[in-house]
């Protein structure tokens, strides 16, 4: 599997996002743009939250679960602990939600506004291990630039 160039990827989204003051239309284009650029997912997107839970934002992949309430699954665990989540294998995850049954890996990074959690970055892939520390730094990166724009 060829990796993820995220130090361009990050450029390219700072450059499609720069100047745009609309949250969905930068949302949806840097799930497109992740979706492109990284080989073996099934899944990509946001989780905003509102009203005290996660809700669905902008994704590419199948139709997912809307709503995901703080402390619950991998990215209400995310939230939570405001910590990436790096999930090997997400059937050994308490609580793990599963949106595609395909999904055996995971990775979620927790996106700040104004100091506070403003929601995630989802990702999800068939291969179980997909996700590494090389995805975990490089995603930072991507999540540095949205944090920029939101
Ligand atoms: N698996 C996630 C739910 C969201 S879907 O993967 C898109 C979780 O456990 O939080």
């Amino acid at each position: 599997m060829k990796q993820t160039n995220y130090e361009t990827a990050a450029a390219q989204l700072a450059a499609l996002t720069e100047g745009i003051p609309y949250e969905t239309a930068n949302l949806a284009n840097a799930s497109a743009l992740l979706w492109q650029e990284m080989e073996g997912i099934n899944w990509v997107g946001f989780y905003k939250m509102t009203d005290g839970a996660l809700i669905l934002g902008p994704f590419q992949g199948k139709p997912a679960c809307i709503r995901i309430p703080v402390g619950r699954g991998v990215c209400g665990t995310a939230v939570a602990e405001d910590a990436i989540q790096l999930v090997y294998n997400v059937h050994d995850f308490p609580g793990h939600i599963a949106c595609d049954s395909a999904s055996n890996s995971e990775i979620v990074l927790p996106i700040h506004k104004n100091g506070e959690i403003w929601g995630v970055l989802d990702i999800d892939s068939p291969e179980i291990g997909r996700f590494t520390e090389y995805d975990k730094v490089g995603l930072e990166k991507i999540v540095e630039v949205l944090e920029k724009r939101l």
